[in-house]
């Protein structure tokens, strides 16, 4: 009997020193190298995004294939990715995260099957994926089964696309084809100063373009989150960023057959918030703020704005209107008039489909004096951009709720959420001009001729601007139609988005059964 005991002891006293040892990765040394970089563990960094106590390891004693590829001299328990599940907020996720004191973090044939894992499992049962990527890329040692990890990861990806959530989180290097995991999950979060993404590092693009230029410029934060928009959010460091991941997933169900989680506000659904009656100028080309409307409206004015750097003409990103997950899209007039250009139609389109993957209601303000005229914009094929705007909104069937502040001109009043193309709720408020084009555009066109062979020309002009201005320039013309449902005081907007959204609560429609559609990428 002692004999069993103390063999039993030995047992477990073995697995807790295989244990201990797996928690160390690459060992001391190099984790204090990561510190003195300011970067955490793959280990602490789980510590912080979950709910204290909540992570459960998998596979913490898998190896890489050392016989294989003759590094039977450095097998790390563990294989330098940290992979399992735990929850946030009380609710299930899964995880990945890489770890750099391992081979520099690098994916070898076993980390992979090890992400593939616990992605499958997330797909059985219908839970979200944060990948925490800090890696050197391909496991060079690996050569080709290292690169078929990455596409199995890929293909997983594409695969969770639409059905669960997933989430990126940039803590380091992530270069190479390794950059296209990232790119095609949800979000991506980069932190400033120890994170880069590119496809081709600096020495390539010196030796290939003969251009001088640094990890940071090429590839970091502030480059992906203000000049690519590959990344929707840049944090100041490791915690703020896990931080963000948090507050993303708040507003997310936890797969395409839930609803998001609706969290109770004290903010009242009847308030109604006076500045928004004169917010808008009374002189049409002068800009405000529409981030003070969207504060002004949801929640306890709480924004969580995505790629708030880039494409600064749009505005995008997750709130609460009586509790429940809003997606709002927005114009921003202070940013090129709020004209949708090729940025802002992508950057807009995704989210939309996201929103749509996701059940999230869309709330939609527009004032939008068209699309962006010019050049670089034809050249750059803003018709193939403002088509996937256009594709998104018009496939959505979450309940779309649309606020016209001021203008909605021409093509982009069609683009944005109008009740054409199923807008459920569309509102205006009393400054909303609903036209072709702008009063002063419109009248050179169509009186061209009276203006030019008037007495006074000028004071022609400005007649016809006027009396354009009584007959078009307001939403009654829209409304008389039923192109709009309501005109309403804009510090009604609150209360009456809530109640919109409480009646589409059930909302029900579908698109026709087809394999997929051809949106214009
Ligand atoms: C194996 C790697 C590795 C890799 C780093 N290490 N990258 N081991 N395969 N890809 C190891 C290093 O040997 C070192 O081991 C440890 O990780 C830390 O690396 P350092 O170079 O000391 O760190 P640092 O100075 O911070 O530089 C990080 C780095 C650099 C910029 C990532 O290591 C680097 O350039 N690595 C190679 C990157 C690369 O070319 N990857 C392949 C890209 S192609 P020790 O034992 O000293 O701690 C690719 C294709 C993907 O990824 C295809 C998908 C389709």
């Amino acid at each position: 009997m002692a004999t069993d005991q103390a063999r039993a002891n030995l047992r477990v006293e073995r697995l807790r020193t295989i244990r201990a040892e797996s928690l160390l990765g690459g060992g001391q040394e190099r984790i204090d190298r990561q510190h003195e970089r300011g970067k955490l563990t793959a280990r602490e960094r789980l510590d912080l995004l979950l709910d204290p106590g909540s992570f459960v390891e998998l596979d913490a004693f898998v190896l890489h294939r050392a016989e294989e590829f003759g590094l039977d001299e450095q097998r790390v328990l563990g294989d330098g990715v940290v992979t399992g599940h735990g929850t946030i907020d009380g609710r299930l996720v899964f995880v990945f995260s890489q770890d750099f004191t391992v081979f520099g973090g690098s994916l070898s044939e076993a980390h992979a099957e090890k992400i593939c894992k616990v992605m499958d499992l997330a797909m059985r049962v219908g839970a979200p994926i944060i990948g925490l990527n800090d890696s050197g890329g391909a496991r060079i040692q690996e050569g080709v089964a290292s690169l078929g990890g990455y596409a199995d990861i890929f293909l997983r990806n594409t695969l969770a696309s639409g059905v669960v959530p997933q989430i990126s989180l940039i803590l380091g290097p992530c270069a190479g084809g390794a950059v296209y995991s990232p790119a095609i999950t949800d979000v991506t979060i980069m932190v400033e100063g120890t994170s880069y993404m590119f496809v081709t590092g600096p020495d390539v693009v010196r030796a290939v373009t003969h251009v001088d230029v640094d990890r940071e410029r090429l590839g970091g934060a502030a480059t992906h989150s203000e000049i690519s928009g590959v990344a929707h959010l840049a944090a100041a460091d490791e915690p703020a960023a896990l931080d963000l991941a948090r507050a993303i997933l708040g507003y997310l169900p936890q797969n395409n057959l839930s609803d998001p989680p609706s969290r109770p506000t004290s903010d009242p659904m009847d308030r109604r918030d006076s500045l928004l009656d004169t917010i808008v100028p009374d002189e049409p080309t002068r800009a405000y703020d529409m981030k003070a409307v969207i504060a002004a409206v949801v929640d306890e004015g709480a924004f969580l704005e995505l790629q708030p750097r880039w494409a600064r003409n749009m505005i995008v990103g997750f709130a609460r209107l009586g509790g429940r997950s809003v997606g709002i899209v927005a114009q921003q007039p202070m940013v090129l008039a709020g004209a949708l250009d090729i940025d802002a139609s992508d950057k807009a389109a995704r989210f939309v489909r996201f929103c749509d993957a996701f059940n999230v209601p869309l709330v939609t303000f527009v004032d939008v004096p068209g699309f962006l005229p010019g050049l670089a914009q034809e050249h750059g094929g803003i018709i193939r951009h403002g088509a996937k705007l256009l594709y998104a909104y018009a496939e959505a069937t979450v309940p779309k709720l649309t606020v016209i502040t001021r203008k909605a001109y021409g093509g982009a009043y069609d683009v944005m959420s109008s009740k054409h193309i199923r807008g459920d709720v569309n509102l205006a408020w009393p400054t909303a001009e609903i036209a072709v084009m702008g009063v002063e555009g419109a009248v050179n066109v169509i009186f061209r001729d009276r203006i030019a062979n008037a007495a006074d020309p000028e004071a022609e002009r400005a007649l016809l601007v006027h009396e354009y201005e009584q007959r078009f320039a307001h939403p009654y013309v829209a409304a008389a139609r039923g192109y709009v449902d309501d005109v309403i005081e804009p510090s009604e907007t609150r209360p009456r988005l809530i109640r919109s959204l409480e009646m589409l609560s059930g909302k029900r429609q579908t698109n026709p059964g087809r394999k997929h559609g051809n949106i214009p990428l």
